[in-house]
């Protein structure tokens, strides 16, 4: 899909829809042109159809007679005072999805002046509309019925004229990202048969291109031993296919102001191990390396966006099987950085992987840690499935992640890092169980479980269980399947950084 900008007050140009999206109770200039051209037919129907703009109407209707402009859609964004970036993501997305449904090549939108930057607007634009019209086909097959195609352009008609190169910019911006989420996606998406830790891996490396500023280096089962990775490697012994390290760089052309390390949970496929998962809760489970797609995702963006900004990102692939070779409830195994984890449970895995990830993290010496992982059923049951939640050692570091979110329209909600919580995950045989004990708290004391392995690095763990995929779409931007969650959020705080 293209997405362009046309500095033009013709509306006369052809379009299979011309969308106009309108406040509530405004009347604007544009409009009354456009009901001039239109022969006074704008200002029937939204009589006719009671359309005075309000959030969430649709008005479309044909122009009959005029073979340019095929139909029109009136579109009520509610109120101008409330209107926010990320109802802009919302409209672009419905808007391709509904261009979709009829079949429409392209379509035109003649967008009310608001306070929102060029740039924010074009980003935001380019954001809904590209992420809306995702759509996961690889597997489909001979009964499937065709693919319904995208929309081939979207233009956006008559901008602003003081915004125009700024929006232009954006919209080069939120395509980047929005590729670079679909990427992330595309992963998550991918059944477990052919997304087992080598293959993880490998899409690592599609995002270390020429010229991108981005190296990528791989740590094979026996260098992991050797590192004493293993936390990661009792996790992966379970299953036929080998763990996998990947240690991404991007380095950028300037002096870098900071160096930031990314760990992202990369369990390609979650049966729970010996401690096996109910059949229902196994059905999805080819999400659980999504934060690493997530990782990687991210680097895909960055030899675009190129920020002033070292970043690592970090990920161990390992499949969680139950087997005669698996690890067991009661194991001991002692993690990279010396502290021994008493396993009672093989289905609490990822943070016995994040372990060994999160020390390698720490001892590249970053100025932060930021870690993703699909990591409890317990932070959904607390969250619900639309939101993150975050928690970490540094107050700073917190509010600039959650900035990060916000401007990205991602939802995070902090969590507490409750010290005392610590004598819930106290070992009697080793030094941490890799268990809360009870039934309570579990999102807080996988937290608490993890900031034994960032020393004192300035770290925020945040647990993507719920947002990394979606059952049921509440958003126009989200489609079914995995959503590529903190691709955004993470490019928006480097951003912040350099
Ligand atoms: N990958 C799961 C967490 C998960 C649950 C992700 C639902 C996405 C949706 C994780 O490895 C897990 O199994 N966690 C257990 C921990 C428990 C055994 C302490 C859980 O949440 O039940
Ligand atoms: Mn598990
Ligand atoms: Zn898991």
């Amino acid at each position: 899909m293209k997405i362009e900008l046309k500095p033009t007050t013709s509306l006369g140009e052809a379009t299979d829809v011309l969308c106009v999206p309108c406040f509530k109770g405004e009347s604007t200039a544009r409009l009354s042109d456009l009901d001039k051209e239109l022969h006074g037919m704008l200002k029937t129907m939204m009589k006719s159809e009671s359309f005075d703009g309000s959030s969430g109407q649709w008005a479309v209707f044909p122009i009959l007679g005029q073979a340019k402009m095929k139909r029109v859609a009136l579109i009520g964004l509610g109120d101008k005072g409330v209107f926010k970036l990320d109802d802009v993501r919302k409209l672009t997305a419905q808007l391709v999805r509904r261009a979709r449904d009829v079949k429409a090549k392209r379509a035109s939108i003649l967008f009310p002046s608001t306070t929102m930057t060029g740039r924010e607007l074009g980003s935001a634009i380019a954001e809904g509309a590209l992420l809306g019209a995702y759509q996961f086909h690889t597997y489909k097959g001979k009964l499937h019925e065709e693919k319904k195609k995208d929309l081939e352009t979207l233009v956006l008609l008559n901008p602003d004229a003081a915004k125009r190169t700024s929006m232009e910019s954006g919209i080069q911006e939120g395509s980047a990202l929005a590729r670079a989420t679909i990427f992330a996606r595309d992963l998550v998406n991918t059944p477990a048969m052919d997304m087992t830790p080598k293959q993880l891996a490998d899409a690592a490396k599609q995002c270390a291109t020429r010229g991108s500023g981005i190296s990528v280096k791989y740590m094979d089962q026996q260098v992991m031993e050797r590192m004493g990775m293993r936390g990661a490697l009792a996790v992966a012994r379970g299953s036929v296919h080998p763990p996998v390290g990947v240690h991404l760089m991007y380095h950028p052309k300037k002096r870098a102001k900071k160096k930031i390390a990314i760990v992202g949970k990369a369990v390609t496929f979650d049966s729970g191990g010996l401690s096996l998962k109910p059949a229902d809760g196994m059905m999805t489970m080819k999400i659980d390396m999504a934060g690493a797609a997530t990782v990687i995702g991210l680097f895909q963006a960055l030899s675009l966006i190129a920020p002033n900004v070292e970043v690592h990102g970090i990920f161990l692939a390992v499949e969680n099987m139950p087997s005669g070779s698996a690890y067991r409830p009661g194991d001991v195994v002692k993690a990279m950085n010396g502290v021994a984890i008493e396993v009672l449970n093989t289905d609490a895995e990822g943070r016995v992987t994040l372990a060994d990830a999160l020390t390698y993290a720490e001892r590249l010496k970053p100025d932060a840690i930021i870690d993703l992982a699909t990591l409890t059923g317990a932070c959904v049951v607390a969250l619900g499935e639309d939101i993150a939640g975050y928690m970490g050692n540094d107050r700073k570091l917190l509010d600039r992640l959650g900035g990060a979110a916000k401007e990205a329209g991602e939802e995070m909600w902090e969590l507490p890092l409750h010290q005392p919580y610590k004598e819930l995950i106290k070992s009697k045989i080793g030094d941490i169980k890799n268990i809360g004990g009870g039934k309570w708290g579990g999102a807080i004391t996988a937290g608490l479980f993890l900031s034994h392995f960032v020393g004192k690095t300035p770290w925020v763990h945040i647990d993507i269980a719920g947002p990394s995929y979606v059952e049921k779409e509440t958003r126009p931007d989200l489609p079914y399947g995995g959503t590529g969650f903190g691709v955004r959020t993470l490019v928006r705080y480097l951003q912040g950084l350099g």
